[in-house]
C-alpha cells in the first residue's frame, strides 16, 4: 500500500467515527426535546383539580357562560394529555384521559347546552367518580377528589383510605 492511500484509508475512518458520534448526539437530543415536550403531569393534575372545583361553584349558581368556560378549559388539559399521549410509570394516562375525562366533561357539557341543570349536576358527580376510578386504575387511590364542602378547602378528600 501506497503512504497516501494509507493516510486516505486513516482519514475517512476518522470521518465515519465523527459522522456516527454525530449521530448518537442527535439521536440523545431528540430524546431530550421528547421529554421536554412532555406535559408536567403533576402541573396538569393540579390544573385539572382547580378547574372542576371552581365548575362547581359555577354550576351552583347555573353561570352558564362561567361554566362553559371551565368545561372548555378541562377539555383543553384533558386534549394536552391525549395529545402527547402521556406515559406515567409505564400507565397509559394520554390514552385513558380520552375515556376517563374527555367523555364525561363532554357528557356534562351536553347536559348544559340543553339548560338541564339537574342532569349537569349529576354528570359533575360522574365527572367526579371518573377522576377517582383513574387514580385507582393507574396507582393512586390515596388522591380522592370530591365535591367541594366546608371541610376543608379543597375538593379533596384527605382520611386515610381503608
Ligand atoms: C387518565 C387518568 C387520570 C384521570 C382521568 C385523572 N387523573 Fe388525576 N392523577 C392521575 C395520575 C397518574 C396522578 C399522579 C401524578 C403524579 O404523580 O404527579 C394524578 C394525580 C392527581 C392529583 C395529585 C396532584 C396534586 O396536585 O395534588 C390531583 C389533585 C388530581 N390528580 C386531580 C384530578 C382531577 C380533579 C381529575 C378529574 C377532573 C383527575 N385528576 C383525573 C391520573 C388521572
Amino acid at each position: 500500500m501506497k503512504p497516501s492511500t494509507t493516510i486516505q484509508a486513516v482519514l475517512i475512518l476518522v470521518l465515519l467515527i465523527l459522522a456516527s458520534w454525530q449521530f448518537l448526539k442527535i439521536d440523545s437530543l431528540e430524546e431530550e426535546i421528547h421529554e421536554l415536550k412532555q406535559p408536567s403531569l403533576y402541573v396538569t393534575m393540579n390544573q385539572l383539580q382547580n378547574q372542576s372545583h371552581k365548575l362547581f361553584y359555577a354550576l351552583e349558581n347555573q353561570n352558564q357562560e362561567l361554566v362553559d368556560f371551565y368545561i372548555h378549559e378541562l377539555e383543553e388539559s384533558a386534549e394536552t394529555l391525549i395529545e402527547a399521549n402521556v406515559e406515567y410509570h409505564g400507565q397509559p394516562v394520554g390514552e385513558l384521559s380520552r375515556t376517563m375525562l374527555l367523555a364525561p366533561v363532554e357528557s356534562l357539557e351536553e347536559a348544559v347546552d340543553d339548560g338541564d341543570w339537574e342532569l349537569a349536576n349529576q354528570r359533575y358527580q360522574v365527572l367526579i367518580q371518573s377522576c377517582n376510578s383513574c387514580h385507582v386504575s393507574t396507582g393512586y387511590p390515596a388522591i380522592v377528589i370530591k365535591q367541594p364542602d366546608m371541610e376543608n378547602p379543597f375538593n379533596q378528600d384527605f382520611s386515610v383510605r381503608e
